[in-house]
């Protein structure tokens, strides 16, 4: 990839760039906590965007995707947003790097990745962290790492209309190879668990489906958690976020919110203590307790939360099926992956069996892919 991106940089703009990477992720526990102050649980992982990138002494951006084949100029003042999705998410980055006091100007750029789009592996995230990183690096703006976290967070936002949490700009910047991370959602504390766990292999399983409204339903879920939280809120002003409640705060106003609300909520509160118990199963190494809890972050997701889809549901149900010790539905949902935590020697079995059954009940493949751990935003 290094190699196209520099040569297609040459083409274009007759002499190299400077490059660099950043990382999708993956989340082991801890899914629709972010945007609720509560706990995540995610890693970098080994496919990402790459991009090599270099000053041009005009106001202008001149970048080209090398995925979808097309180039995109744009100036840097709020009313130059181009028209393109990939555009807006680099142009939403250098406005957000600007409305944060740093320096952007023109510069040139190609970008390559490997996150399959729309599988729910932050795609979008991986593109703004490799951008946040390395506009900070080439104009010296000295913004911190959770800063550049906000800024992909920021433009997603506010260009591309999306009220997504923190979770996949975090991982994305602060992925370390061999390592989760667990993320206080509220406070930024965080702290690396190395995960290798022996004799069990983490796989997605990609039901290449991906649903047009998923952005609007995503919002909507926010809005019912935060409808939750100010209800409780009344009777118990401690509680800023949702993550703050206790089970039985919930069950005070349950005839005051819509039961849709009340349902998001119950899962969420519950998803918060997931994460917790899924840390302190690592430390023992008990590794049939973590994936106990990823069923039950299924079944939430799937009849609380409701982002889960029939193909989803399908896999999660053969996985349970054939013994593999834990399987849920990863990211925002609505499609995308299963994340399985499988023995090694029902991996093969299990990969078989779903690829032949979900064809032929759904009459197209799932796609298959083994997570390695990695580093998250760097200059190569
Ligand atoms: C998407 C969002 C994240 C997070 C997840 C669900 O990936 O971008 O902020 O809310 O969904 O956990």
């Amino acid at each position: 990839m290094k190699q196209k991106i520099q040569e297609k940089f040459k083409a274009l703009f007759g002499e190299e760039g400077v490059l660099y990477a950043s990382a999708g992720r993956i989340n082991l526990i801890g899914e629709h906590t972010d945007y609720n102050g509560g706990y995540v649980f995610p890693g970098a992982i080994d496919c990402g965007i790459m991009a090599a990138i270099k000053v041009n002494g005009t106001p202008k951006v001149k970048v080209f995707s090398l995925d979808y084949n097309e180039s995109a100029e744009f100036g840097l003042n709020e009313e130059d947003v181009p028209e393109k999705q990939w555009a807006r998410y680099i142009f939403g980055v250098c406005r957000e790097t600007i409305k944060r006091g740093g320096k952007v100007e023109g510069f040139n750029a190609v970008f390559a990745g490997d996150v399959p789009l729309g599988a729910g592996l932050s795609s979008s995230a991986a593109l703004e962290s490799c951008f946040a990183f390395a506009l900070n690096d080439i104009f010296g703006n000295g913004i911190d790492k959770f800063e550049l976290a906000k800024i992909g967070q920021s433009t997603e936002h506010n260009y591309c209309g999306v009220k997504c949490g923190i979770m996949d700009q975090f991982a994305s910047v602060f992925g370390k190879e061999g390592a989760l991370i667990r993320l206080n959602c509220k406070t930024l504390e965080y702290k690396y668990f190395p995960f290798h766990p022996k004799g069990y292999k983490l796989v997605l399983i990609d039901s290449c489906v991906k649903h047009e409204l998923a952005s609007s339903a995503y919002n909507k879920r926010r809005a019912s958690c935060e409808n939750a939280a100010a209800a409780i809120r009344k009777n118990h002003p401690e509680v800023e976020f949702l993550s703050d409640a206790k089970r039985v705060w919930l069950d005070e106003v349950r005839e005051q919110i819509p039961e849709e609300d009340f349902l998001r909520a119950e899962y969420v509160i519950g998803e918060v203590q997931r994460v917790l118990d899924v840390c302190d199963a690592l430390e023992r190494d008990d590794y049939e307790t973590v994936g106990e809890m990823m069923y039950q972050t299924h079944f939430g997701l799937s009849r609380l939360y409701e982002v889960s889809c029939e193909e989803l549901d399908f896999l999660n149900k053969l996985a349970r099926k054939m013994d593999v010790t834990g399987s849920r539905v990863m990211g925002g949902g609505f499609g995308g992956c299963t994340i399985n935590l499988v023995k090694e020697e029902l991996y093969d079995g299990f990969i078989a069996a779903a690829k032949e059954q979900f064809a032929a009940k759904f009459g197209h493949a799932p796609k298959i892919y083994n997570v390695v751990i990695s580093d998250g935003a760097r200059k190569l």
